[in-house]
C-alpha cells in the first residue's frame, strides 16, 4: 500500500482520540513554540498536522496566518469539520511533505509532531531537509518531535527512526542551531508509553 493510501485508510477507519499518537492538546510542542516568542502576525506551518488541535489552540491564542499539512484528505477534512467557521482562516495543504511546493522563506515557523521519523529513506529526508530550509525564513524556528531513542520502532504499523536530539540536529544540517530539546513521555490512548524528543532549531 502506498504512503496516502496507507494514511487515507487510518483517518478513514478510526477515531481521532484512538490512535497512538492522540493528545488533547499538544502542550510540549505549544510549549515549545511559545519559547520562540512569535509574534501573533507569525506565518506557521504544521506539517502532518492530522487530526490534531494544535492549530485550534494556535488559533485561540490569537496566531491568524496559520498552514496545515497533511497527505491524508480525511484528515484534514476532519480538522476542518472539527473547527467549524474557523477552519476557514487556515490554509489546507493536501500534500506529501516530500513532494510539496510550498513558498520560498513563506513561514516563521516549522512545526512536525511523528512525520519526520517515518522518512526511512535518506532520499525522502534529503527532499524534507531542502523543503524545510527553502520555506522558513532566515531566524525562523522550527519545532520537531520524533520518537527517542528509547521510544518504539514502529508507529501505525510503519517502520520509523528514532532519534536523540544530536541525531536530529545531524539530520537538519548546518543551516540550522539547536535552541533547546525536551523529551516527552507519551502515554498512548492504551496507555502504553512512548518516549519522544523535541527539537527547537533556529534557521541560521
Ligand atoms: C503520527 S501522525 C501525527 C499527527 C500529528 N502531528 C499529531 O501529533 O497528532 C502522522 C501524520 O503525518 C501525516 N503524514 C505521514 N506521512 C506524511 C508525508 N509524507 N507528508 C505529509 N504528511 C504525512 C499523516 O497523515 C498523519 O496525519
Amino acid at each position: 500500500m502506498d504512503r496516502k493510501s496507507h494514511w487515507e485508510r487510518i483517518y478513514e477507519t478510526r477515531q481521532p482520540t484512538g490512535v497512538s499518537w492522540y493528545q488533547p492538546r499538544l502542550l510540549r510542542s505549544l510549549e515549545l513554540i511559545l519559547a520562540c516568542a512569535p509574534p501573533l502576525g507569525a506565518r506557521m506551518i504544521d506539517v502532518g498536522g492530522g487530526a490534531s488541535t494544535l492549530v485550534d489552540d494556535l488559533l485561540t491564542l490569537g496566531f491568524h496566518k496559520l498552514a496545515v499539512l497533511d497527505i491524508s484528505r480525511a484528515a484534514i477534512a476532519g480538522a476542518r469539520a472539527r473547527l467549524g467557521p474557523r477552519a476557514d482562516t487556515v490554509q489546507w495543504i493536501e500534500a506529501d511533505v516530500t513532494q510539496a511546493v510550498l513558498p520560498a522563506c513563506g513561514f516563521d515557523l516549522w512545526h512536525d509532531r511523528a512525520v519526520f521519523h517515518f522518512l526511512t529513506q535518506a532520499e525522502d529526508r534529503n527532499r524534507y531537509r531542502g523543503l524545510l530550509a527553502g520555506t522558513l525564513a532566515p531566524g525562523g524556528h522550527a519545532v520537531i518531535a520524533t520518537f527517542g531513542p528509547g521510544g518504539p520502532e514502529r508507529c501505525s504499523g510503519l517502520e520509523i527512526v528514532r532519534y536523540d536530539l544530536p541525531g536530529l540536529a545531524r539530520e537538519l544540517g548546518p543551516a540550522f542551531e539547536t535552541v533547546e530539546g525536551r523529551t516527552e513521555t507519551h502515554r498512548t490512548p492504551s496507555g502504553t508509553p512512548q518516549e519522544f524528543v523535541y527539537g527547537l532549531f533556529r534557521r541560521r
